[in-house]
């Protein structure tokens, strides 16, 4: 048992959508939460950069005496999850990566075309590739496409509307029919927020998305070692490095609660 809080990071407003699973299932658990919001987005970033910001954040949390840091950021978890757990060997680091091909490998067969949309430099790493074809060495028919307009759009809360929709078919329309994607992977913890564009777009293809699966494994690692809080040690709080009006009406659409209810606060992490 322990009622330290756990750390959730992600480069703005993405890593939220992984928050309301952990308040349904695990209400006793405090989070912190940061959205770098003022230097969102990461997946287009040089790899020294994004590394460089996430070794600020890691420091912040450990101030904040997190139990367990989770990297609800795929970009960050597939530039370097590695070096973040080297520096801190004593607190167990949660991909969105990992978790997310872990459910690819054993859910899907080798008949499934399955199309990893994620940002430019989760896609250059070829870490979903790589992990899924660890786990399960028969599917083959992986496709990738990174779609780096996506994340700003979403951090304007450009979502429910035809600027959206115009760029998910300019992105996925060729890519959905030449190699008929019938399963697609959410590789970026921002794109659930388009998952009802997608779905209406794409009627029938299957999603599967990494915001749930790093929360399950959350669920999960936090059961293994022995580390669920009995009671709730405190509020949650949620960072972020711009508290701009846009964050404000995001963060209350993604988390269904008014501005008021929610422990929201300004942090600048510049060195
Ligand atoms: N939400 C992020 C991810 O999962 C980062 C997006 C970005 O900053 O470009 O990759």
């Amino acid at each position: 048992m322990d009622n330290r809080p756990i750390g959730f990071f992600d480069s703005g407003i993405g890593g939220l959508t992984s928050i309301p699973y952990i308040m349904r299932r695990l209400p006793d658990e405090r989070i912190i939460f940061f959205g770098d919001t003022a230097r969102t987005p990461y997946g287009s970033k040089s790899p020294d950069t994004i590394r460089q910001f996430t070794m600020q954040i890691g420091e912040f949390m450990v101030k904040n005496n997190v139990k367990m840091m989770v990297i609800a950021c795929n970009t960050i978890s597939a530039t370097c999850i590695g070096e973040l757990r080297e520096k801190y060997p004593g607190i167990p680091i949660i991909s969105a990566i990992s978790p997310t091909a872990r459910v690819v490998a054993e859910n899907c067969n080798p008949g499934n075309n399955i199309g990893i949309l994620a940002t430019k430099v989760t896609i250059k790493s070829g870490a979903y590739v790589d992990k899924i074809q660890d786990k399960n060495k028969n599917l083959k028919n992986l496709f990738s496409a990174a779609c780096p307009a996506f994340v700003p759009l979403i951090e304007e809360g450009i979502i429910d509307n035809e600027i959206m929709d115009l760029t998910i078919k300019y992105y996925l329309d060729d890519f959905m029919k030449d190699y008929e994607i019938d399963t697609l992977v959410l590789g970026c913890t921002h794109y659930p927020l388009i998952s009802a564009n997608l779905k209406r777009i794409y009627p029938g293809v299957n999603i599967i998305n990494s915001s749930k699966e790093a929360a399950v494994a959350v669920n999960i690692e936090l059961e293994k070692n022995n580390l669920l809080a009995d009671s709730r040690s405190g509020d949650n709080v949620f960072y972020a490095s711009d508290l701009s009006e846009n964050f404000m009406n995001m963060i209350q659409l993604i988390l269904g609660k008014e501005q008021e209810e929610l422990n929201i606060r300004f942090k600048n992490l510049d060195l």
